[in-house]
């Protein structure tokens, strides 16, 4: 996969190449990301990106020349590797919220442009002519894209087949695989004893089975505990017969510690 990023703050875009399985994606050729620079394609001596916004207030707005040049730029470096025009996608807090779902198809993806802006924004009829969708990473307002493209790079990474060391782990995580739209289970490692606490006798057991049937549990309870949202997703499709079970019996587990002396 190629990504490119346009960004005014490049050097920020290389933590995330960095370090752990962004980098070593990139080592075993599964990724390229680079970063373009509007300021690259700026034509006066203070190499401008910015403007005043019509209709005046505060803030400035992105400099709308060098920004369409960049990413035509960034569109033209993905597609001379995929043979294929990328998806040009705004980081922006109006687009839909990042789920994991959409960090899958993303992952289906040969070529990305991603757009990090800055200021109060950019101009409408860049996004009107040169953006296929906007994406956000959460109701919050970060003062740049850029971390939100390197949240997307990282979600989607993950998810490039050969990308993980272990082939189960991203199956086995928060939202995938068995374990599709649910919350992890918990973790545990030596020591047996932290501190006075132990570890649940199950996962001393060696029972497979057993282990697998605990970690669902878990896994649905937490995520109707703390989740409601993402609980009400997943079993409007229908909870399976042992689902169902799993999670009766955590809550019932829950119930027994509430009535403890
Ligand atoms: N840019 C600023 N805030 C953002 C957010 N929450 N998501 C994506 N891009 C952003």
């Amino acid at each position: 996969m190629h990504i490119a990023v346009v960004t005014l703050f490049p050097t920020m875009i290389e933590a995330v190449t960095g370090h752990g399985i962004v980098t070593r994606a990139v080592n075993n050729g599964l990724l390229r990301v680079e970063g373009v620079n509007p300021r690259d394609f700026t034509r006066d001596v203070h190499k401008t990106v910015d403007d005043r916004p019509f209709g005046g207030g505060p803030g400035m707005v992105m400099k709308i020349e060098p920004l369409r040049d960049a990413t035509i730029a960034a569109r033209e470096a993905v597609e001379k590797v995929t043979g294929k025009r990328p998806r040009v996608l705004y980081m922006s807090p109006q687009g839909p919220v990042l789920t994991q779902q959409r960090a899958q198809e993303l992952a289906m993806e040969e070529g990305l442009v991603l757009i990090a802006g800055r200021y109060e924004g950019i101009d409408e009829r860049f996004i009107e002519a040169y953006v296929d969708e906007e994406l956000s990473i959460g109701d919050y307002v970060l003062s740049g894209g850029e971390l939100a493209a390197m949240v997307v790079i990282d979600a989607v990474t993950r998810l490039l087949p050969g990308a993980l060391g272990d082939a189960d782990s991203a199956k086995q995580d928060s939202f995938s695989g068995e374990f599709e739209g649910l919350l992890d289970c918990p973790h545990y490692t030596r020591p047996e004893n932290f501190e006075g606490r132990g570890v649940p006798p199950v996962l001393m057991s060696g029972n497979h089975a057993a282990i697998r049937r605990w970690r669902l549990m878990q896994a649905l309870g937490r995520t109707w505990q703390r989740r409601p949202d993402l609980f009400a997703q997943r079993s409007a499709k229908g909870l399976a017969k042992n689902e169902q079970q799993l999670l009766d019996e955590y809550i019932g587990g829950l119930d027994a510690k509430r009535s403890e002396p």
